[in-house]
């Protein structure tokens, strides 16, 4: 099993869309294991964008990142960063398909409604800026057959 990390950003939280968002990934199967509401602080975002430092819109990114509070939430499944990756679509809204989250409310690239870690390794390393050990829960999901 793969743990991914997401975070639905400003605007999905001030747009309404946190349920929305979080049902897409539930009803693909994968599992919350970690999930909190916060004010990120700007060494957290820092931490998270840190391969973006020095781009040119870098400094656009970190202000919007921290224009409000966010969802931040550990998913786990089979395949799970290949999965969510493809729920949320390319980081270009108008790229994006259709049927994944920036392709149906994404607005601008920067505006793009969910972040979601690239890589195992990247996951690994953004969960621990946003989650201590003993916050990240391990249960099982119930069978189909069981609901
Ligand atoms: P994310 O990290 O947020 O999940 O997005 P991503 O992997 O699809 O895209 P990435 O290249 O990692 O970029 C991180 C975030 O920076 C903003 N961005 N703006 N040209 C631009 O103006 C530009 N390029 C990237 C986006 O908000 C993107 O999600
Ligand atoms: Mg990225």
């Amino acid at each position: 099993m793969e743990k991914e990390f997401v975070m639905l950003k400003p605007n999905a939280v001030r747009r309404g869309l946190i349920g929305e968002i979080i049902n897409r990934f539930e009803k693909r199967g994968l599992k919350i294991t970690a999930m909190k509401f916060i004010n990120p602080s700007s060494d957290q975002l820092e931490e998270l964008y840190k391969e973006h430092a020095g781009k040119s819109f870098y400094n656009g990114l970190m202000e919007f990142a921290s224009s409000g509070p966010v969802v931040v939430i550990i998913l786990e499944g089979n395949r799970a960063i290949e999965m969510v990756r493809h729920i949320v679509g390319k980081t270009d809204p108008l790229e994006a398909s259709p049927g994944s989250i920036r392709g149906e409310y994404g607005l601008s690239v920067r505006k793009n409604i969910v972040h979601a870690s690239d890589s195992q390794e990247n996951a690994e390393r953004e969960m621990k800026i946003f989650f201590d050990h003993e916050e990240i829960t391990e249960y099982e999901l119930d069978a189909q057959d069981d609901i």
